[in-house]
């Protein structure tokens, strides 16, 4: 089967398409990756997305707006993506897109003054994706996870167990996204002993604070320019690595609700404060992440199993200095990115997705409970058929 995977994630930069050709049934699902494509969101989307995630006080007309105008501009990625592929919306013959997280919370905890129940919103309307391209559409992979007791997160440990396994290497598997988030696979796991959890920021507060200092001009420090000519921090850097989430065990999940406007505002004001210049900021921060994924591996990981190798997917994998950091703190553990092992790093989640999707459509459950914590495996999502199903000679 062709299953196109998309995703866009905390950092709300834009939506990442994948195709993939797949075949069997785990343990020996065959997944090849054929195409990768970015579509960046519009600015207004963008703007709306960020002040819902925010948290900023809203309408349920317009978050019920965003829904749909997000799975239209979902539908026409796809339809990008496709005609850039050179393949007809005929030959694919499903979709899987996670949508965009707009609240997520894992667990009951406080969030703006009240004690919450867990639970957790992706939009971007899958009827109208499969509308649009004729295409039977998987969607909301998140919640049937969490009915079943889980944090509905992390989902891609799934598939990093299936791609990445290892009889004799163990192997961890970092996503550098807005949140960083690390899959731990010991050498000859079974699928039982697969742990994951988010080890904190990834790019979402370096991102700030350079749409911030470059008066959004630039939406990301790309490849590092701005890190690279400042210098990092000490006093802040050991001021940051106190937070508490560092401290916290897993399973945990992290987002804006952490990491987001109030953490990044919170960094200016120290800087004015303490009269810091804007680059060297922008370096703390960008040093500030691979330094807590350090501290998550000798806290939480290499006490419990030996890593060998440490395969890196997402936007910070594109960071020279996040990479060249992470390296330096973790040393015995050879750091590659993840296009080696033939998904290249930023299309790696939307990928995932796309086997989760095809896992789904098969009727197969696709959570780790060891990496989500639920009473049981469960089959995630809700399909919405075209037209034309799949299952009637779309193949
Ligand atoms: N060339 C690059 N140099 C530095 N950072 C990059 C580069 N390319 C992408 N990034 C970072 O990756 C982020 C996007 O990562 P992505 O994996 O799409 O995250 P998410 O899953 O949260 O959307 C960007 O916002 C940016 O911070
Ligand atoms: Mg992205």
């Amino acid at each position: 089967m062709r299953v196109l995977g998309m995703m866009s994630g905390t950092s709300a930069d834009g939506i990442d398409a994948a195709l993939v050709r797949i075949s069997g049934a785990p343990p020996a699902l065959i997944a090849i990756l054929e195409g990768h494509h970015h579509v960046p969101f519009p600015a207004y989307m963008r703007e709306g997305i960020l002040r819902l995630a925010n948290g900023a006080a809203t309408t349920t007309a317009e978050i019920s707006e965003l829904n749909f105008l997000l799975g239209a501009e979902l539908a026409r990625a796809a339809v990008a993506a496709c005609k850039k592929w050179r393949v007809p919306l005929e030959e694919v013959s499903l979709i899987g897109s996670h949508g965009q997280t707009v609240f997520h919370m894992g667990a009951a905890a406080r969030f703006q003054g009240k004690v919450r129940a867990p639970s957790t919103l992706q939009i971007g309307e899958t009827s109208i994706i499969a509308e649009r391209t004729g295409i039977s559409t998987v969607g909301d992979f998140r919640t049937a996870d969490m009915a079943a007791g889980g944090q509905g997160a992390p989902l891609v440990p799934f598939v990093d167990y299936l791609l990445y396994r290892d009889a004799l290497r163990g192997r961890a598997a970092l996503n550098i996204g807005g949140i960083a988030n690390v899959t731990v696979i010991p050498a000859g796991a079974g699928a039982e002993d697969v742990f994951a959890f988010d080890t904190g920021p990834g790019n979402m507060v370096v991102d700030a604070l350079v749409e911030r200092i470059t008066r959004k001009k630039a939406a990301y420090d790309r490849d590092a320019r701005i890190a690279l000519s400042g210098r990092t921090i000490p006093e802040l850097l050991v001021r940051l690595m106190r937070e508490p989430y560092l401290r916290k065990k897993p399973p945990k999940s992290a987002g804006r609700e952490q990491f987001g406007e109030a953490y990044s505002h919170g960094l200016l004001a120290w800087g004015s404060q303490h009269h810091a210049g804007h680059a060297d900021l922008v370096r703390t921060a960008t040093v500030y992440t691979p330094l807590t994924i350090a501290d998550a591996f000798r806290r939480f990981i290499l006490p419990r199993t030996k890593v060998d190798e440490l395969i890196v997917a997402g936007g910070g994998a594109l960071n020279p200095l996040m990479m060249a950091q992470l390296a330096a703190s973790l040393p015995g553990i050879d750091v590659v990115s993840a296009s080696r092992f033939g998904v290249p790093a930023e299309a790696k989640e939307a990928f995932a997705f796309a086997v989760l999707a095809y896992e789904t459509y098969h009727g197969r459950p696709s959570n780790l409970p060891s990496a989500t914590g639920a009473r049981h495996p469960a089959v995630l999502g809700k399909i919405v058929r075209a037209a034309k199903s799949p299952a009637k000679g779309r193949r």
